[in-house]
């Protein structure tokens, strides 16, 4: 009888998926800051490496005995063959005409002449390099002479480095992002955890346990705990209420009723005239009635009441059914309906026993109700892989076929009903109740002969 609870995406996937993009975000900027950084400290290491050199070879520029010399310092290109494998390219120019090296080396661009340092990148027959120009101004008898001086060297070595170094730190970006990931894990379990914990302790109770829930539980969730207590509270009130309610009506109703009756009887046999007579027997007949509809109005109410609160528990259907044929034997034998119960042995269900009697007994009911007098109503069982049947079947008018379908709604009659009491509630009450028990309503006529056959399944245990 519950709703399907409609859901809204998941508390736990939503922090795993928060939580794992955070992290990942914050691997990727790991990354990207660490390799940058990696890559500016290279390059700042190559181009102080070049300026020294360059530097280094501007100072040994001199004039001897009216000639510019240049005695290239060894230490000038062993300090970059330190740095790695890389292509060492120079060039010399005097007053920028080419004196040493390599003609074609562009030079960095200086921003005028004598200017400092100046670094850049260019590209050299087909790589790239890295280069830095400087000049001095020497002066020759007086002449003044300006050395440029250009040191460039390739860039493979510091490419290496940093591949070499982003692997390292996109494993350290793994690695950071596989800790992140297995904590968001744990934690997203450890936050869902108490919830689990909550419906798992809620719905292992029995239907009559609304026990307020003790558990501590995490200060979030003290608020919805808080109002499910409060809201068991109401719900354990308003059930005993029902209850109550239901079983007082039954006796309000039923105990004047039955009083009014035995009078009504009494006074039958004491009277002799036949119109007063006659009076009487409407009289018992409408007390009848009454009695019957209100009994099952109250019947219904109860199986709607407790369909919801099942309490169920393991019984021998045939026992019972067997119980109630005794009882209704009476009732049978006022028309001459013999009820025959086929005989064998036990047979096992799980079931609310008040609720299983009351849609036999409207069936039963029912049975002898259709059926004309001198017949017989038949009772017997089938069985399948899980699931039993009871199957009662009469010989009255059976069902008629335009209005079968309707006949397990409330308060509606067959158009078959003629002038016999009733109201409309058998059908409803055994279909609620084997519906509650997971089963179904089977509403037949008999594939041989006339009357009705109509079947309670119910999942075998
Ligand atoms: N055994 C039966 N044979 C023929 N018709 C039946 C039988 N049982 C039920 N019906 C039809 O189904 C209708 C609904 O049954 P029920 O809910 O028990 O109401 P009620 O018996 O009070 O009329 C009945 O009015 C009748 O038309
Ligand atoms: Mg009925």
């Amino acid at each position: 009888m519950t709703d399907r609870v409609r859901e809204s995406g998941s508390i736990r996937r939503r922090l795993l998926v928060q939580l794992l993009s955070g992290a990942g975000i914050l691997a990727l900027i790991l990354f990207l800051v660490v390799q940058d950084f990696t890559k500016q400290l290279a390059e700042e290491n190559q181009d102080n490496i070049l300026r020294a050199s360059v530097t280094s070879v501007l100072d040994a520029a001199a004039v001897q005995n009216g000639q510019i010399t240049i005695d290239i310092p060894y230490s000038a290109f062993s300090m970059l063959g330190n740095v790695s494998d890389d292509r060492v390219f120079y060039k010399i120019t005097q007053n920028s005409k080419f004196l040493t090296g390599y003609d074609s080396l562009p030079e960095a661009k200086l921003a005028k002449p004598l200017a400092q340092l100046q670094v850049s990148t260019a590209n050299y027959l087909g790589e790239e390099v890295r280069l830095v120009t400087s000049t001095r101004l020497l002066s020759n008898a007086g002449v003044p002479v300006l050395i440029s001086v250009t040191i460039a060297q390739t860039r493979n070595g510091q490419k290496q480095t940093l591949a070499f170094i982003s692997r390292r730190v996109s494993m350290l970006g793994f690695g950071f992002f596989t800790i992140a990931a297995i904590l968001t894990v744990y934690s997203a379990q450890s936050t869902v955890r108490p919830l689990r914990r909550l419906a798992a302790s809620v719905s292992r109770r029995g239907p009559q346990d609304l026990r307020p829930v003790a558990a501590p539980v995490p200060r979030e969730m003290v608020p919805l705990v808080d109002a499910l207590n409060k809201f068991m509270g109401r719900l354990k009130k308003s059930l005993s209420q029902s209850e109550e309610f239901i079983a007082e009506a039954a006796h309000r109703v039923r105990t004047p009723l039955a009083t009014l009756r035995t009078q009504a009887e009494l006074t039958l046999h004491r009277v002799e005239r036949d119109e007063t007579r006659e009076a009487l027997r409407e009289m018992i007949r409408a007390i009848d009635e009454s009695s019957r509809a209100a009994g099952q109005l109250l019947d219904h109410a109860m199986v709607t009441f407790r369909t919801d609160y099942l309490e169920v528990q393991k019984l021998d259907l045939r026992e019972m059914v067997c119980g109630l044929v005794e009882n209704m034997r009476p009732v049978a034998d006022l028309k001459d309906i013999f009820v025959e119960l086929e005989s064998g042995s036990a047979i096992n269900i799980m079931g609310d026993p008040i609720l299983i009697q009351n849609a036999v007994r409207n069936l039963i009911d029912n049975a002898i109700k259709y059926s004309p007098v001198e017949s017989m109503v038949k009772l017997s069982f089938t069985y399948a892989s899980d699931i039993i049947g009871l199957i009662i079947q009469d010989e009255g008018i059976g069902f008629p076929k335009e209005d079968r379908a309707n006949l397990t709604n409330r308060f509606v009659r067959g158009s078959n009903v003629g002038g016999r009491i009733g109201s409309g509630l058998g059908l409803t009450i055994a279909d609620d109740v084997v519906r509650a028990h997971g089963g179904s309503l089977s509403i037949e006529n008999n594939a041989k002969g006339n009357g009705a056959c109509v079947t309670l399944y119910f999942p075998s245990c």
